[in-house]
């Protein structure tokens, strides 16, 4: 997730991007540039570091020029560093552009222009797209028609800010999967990845949709489709939020943003793993010990791939919280144990210091980490990323999502290695994945019934999340999730287990929350339902089985989905629940009490 914003009118370009890029800090802040065009020569500025520093180290604010394009960057292809900030420019140093999103088949790209003579200054992904702009250029003199045809080539999901020395009042900006927004002023025009960036100039706004592109002018605008190249009519949309309601998406808080992103997020956790996933599976797959170290919701994630690596691949890894794990394992890592540490952040003291003893004990330390530099990437010997963005919300959700889906495509892959399932149920497995944040997208409809049943709910003292299989570890997300923002006692557990203690503390009215999706348990489930509601239990239950129905005071209808893939739809209700419950209590959920975003003493 990075942040783009042009300008193209009579103020100085450069005040209007650094103003902008500020308010699109939140989008990533691990490196930043403008370029502004200045009779008929583009200035480039960029650096590592933050907006505010760079602003004074690089002198951003003397830019010259009326047309500019800014990036803020959340690093996914090459270390956020001066060389791989955006923009980056073609050989000719005409085009420059900056980019948000991932292209999948970059290396290919890039392959391909070095052998036509191109020279390359970044590691960055982005950079191919100036270079394969240019290359066309050569054979089709029309701009417009070159960049189309280069963006045709290209694979995975780009948000694109486009400027030419050779086309002096325009600026061009393209969308596939990431998002782009058209602030229409008057005499001056404005994108961005989001409004707040411009909201300050004017609240008229079009939206892109995926694969249009749009060119504005000083005094026009116009969008049109990229794989046709004809014009697209969009409605101009008049903005009645304040600039905190905009920095929101106009989402009263992060954490509620953050769940609805979820879409957007695991499917940028796909394209940004697509290609490193098989040399980190062969990697695992050279291991017969394994560990999974993490702490709160990653450990939950960590418990996820358990049942995918154990199911798919028949390889059963140790899962740990890290905490005990540095005590506990101490003896038993050696260079034959392979360590896979999940962590958000990156820095949380436990995990870190886990993965600090695994190397030091000679194992492999393999990382899943969403902030892009952080320590626990310089720790391990291999990093993935979950490419969620930044999370502002205190309280895990897409951060969680992402884990498991890096971990779903890892477990994967690991099977295809190691010849444990069919390749036929594998590649259905595969398309599954992908087509799981549109589930995720249909199960966000549920908002509004959510609230309501969280309305009903809102004075109870004790909840129970019952699953079984891979739906325990959504058990125990889904009571930590209530736990940290609603305050309210719960306890997530094995629905076998019920009976062996539990269950004394059922009684009229407790909710029990059960994750029941079809699968090879679900009858045993339908009797730990029973149980509950013969004591009284206020039941909520979700799965796509219409027996629900009976044996429910609230169902939750889900979309049918593959067990293995159940646990990244499953939880999102459970997320809506929790935050709902803090709302109506007075809570904030995204400041919960007593915690922080990353916890980094032990
Ligand atoms: C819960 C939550 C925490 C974190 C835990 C580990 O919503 O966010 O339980 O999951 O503190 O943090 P990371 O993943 O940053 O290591």
């Amino acid at each position: 997730m990075c942040g783009i914003i042009g300008y193209i009118g009579d103020r100085a370009a450069c005040e209007v991007i650094v103003k902008g890029l500020k308010r699109l800090e939140y989008r990533g802040y691990d490196s930043a540039g403008i370029v502004t065009e200045d009779g008929g020569k583009l200035h480039i500025k960029k650096g590592a570091g933050k907006i505010d520093e760079l602003t004074g180290k690089l002198g951003l604010l003397e830019m010259p020029g009326k047309r500019g394009i800014g990036h803020t960057r959340w690093a996914t292809h090459g270390v956020p560093n001066d060389i791989n900030a955006h923009p980056h420019s073609d050989c000719t140093g005409k085009i420059a552009l900056v980019h948000n999103g991932i292209i999948e088949n970059f290396a290919e790209l890039r392959e391909e222009l070095l052998k036509r003579g191109h020279t390359f200054r970044s590691d960055t992904d982005t950079e191919v797209i100036a270079h394969l702009i240019e290359e066309e250029l050569k054979s089709e003199p029309d701009f417009e028609k070159a960049m189309r045809k280069a963006l045709l080539r290209l694979k995975g999901s780009f948000a694109l800010g486009i400027i030419y020395t050779g086309e002096p009042d325009k600026l061009y900006f393209v969308r596939n999967e990431s998002p782009l927004v058209l602030g229409i002023g008057e005499g001056e025009n404005f994108a961005a990845s989001d409004v707040p960036a411009f909201l300050e100039y004017t609240n008229r706004v079009v939206f892109l949709d995926d694969r249009e592109y749009a060119i504005i002018t000083k005094d026009s605008w116009v969008v049109k489709n990229l794989d046709t190249g004809e014009v697209v009519e969009k409605p101009v949309k008049e903005i009645g939020w304040t600039l905190e309601m905009a920095e929101k998406a106009g989402f009263p808080h992060f954490m509620l943003k953050e769940i609805y992103e979820q879409p957007r997020a695991i499917r940028d956790a796909i394209h940004g793993n697509a290609d490193a996933i098989r040399t980190v599976a062969e990697e695992i797959a050279r291991h017969d010990k394994i560990f999974i170290v993490a702490m709160g919701t990653s450990y939950h994630a960590g418990l996820v791939g358990r049942y995918l690596f154990q199911r798919l691949a028949k390889k059963v890894p140790i899962v740990e919280d890290a905490s005990e794990f540095r005590y506990e394992f101490e003896d038993l890592i050696d260079e034959k144990a392979l360590v896979i540490a999940i962590t958000q952040s990156g820095e949380t003291a436990d995990t870190l210091a886990a993965m600090k003893l695994a190397k030091k004990r000679g194992a492999k330390v393999l990382a899943i980490v969403n902030v892009v530099g952080s320590m626990a990437t310089r720790i391990a010997d291999l990093t993935l990323y979950t490419h969620a963005g930044p999370e502002i919300g205190v309280a895990a959700t897409k951060t969680y999502t992402t884990q498991l889906t890096v971990l779903t495509m890892l477990a994967i892959e690991l099977a295809r290695v190691l010849g444990t399932a069919s390749e036929e149920y594998l590649n259905e497995l595969e398309e599954g994945l992908k087509a799981v944040p549109d589930l995720v997208e249909a199960v966000l409809q549920h908002d509004e019934g959510l609230k309501e049943l969280a309305e009903g709910l809102r004075d109870r003292k004790d909840f129970f999340y019952i699953g079984r299989g891979i739906s325990v570890p959504t058990a125990l997300e889904g009571a930590l999730k209530l736990k940290e923002i609603s305050y309210i006692h719960a306890e997530g557990l094995s629905a076998g287990e019920l009976k062996h203690g539990p269950l004394a503390l059922l009684e009229d009215g407790v909710p029990v929350v059960a994750i029941a999706p079809s699968g090879k348990t679900f009858d045993k489930m339908i009797g730990n339902i029973e149980e509950s509601r013969a004591r009284g239990a206020f039941i909520i239950t979700l799965g796509d089985s219409e027996e629900l129905r009976r044996v429910s005071d609230a169902f939750i209808e889900m979309p049918p989905v593959d067990e293995l893939l159940s646990p990244i739809v499953y939880v999102v209700p459970l997320q809506l629940i929790a935050y709902h419950l803090a709302v109506l209590r007075g809570n904030d959920p995204d400041k919960p009490r007593n915690l922080a975003k990353s916890v980094t003493v032990e």
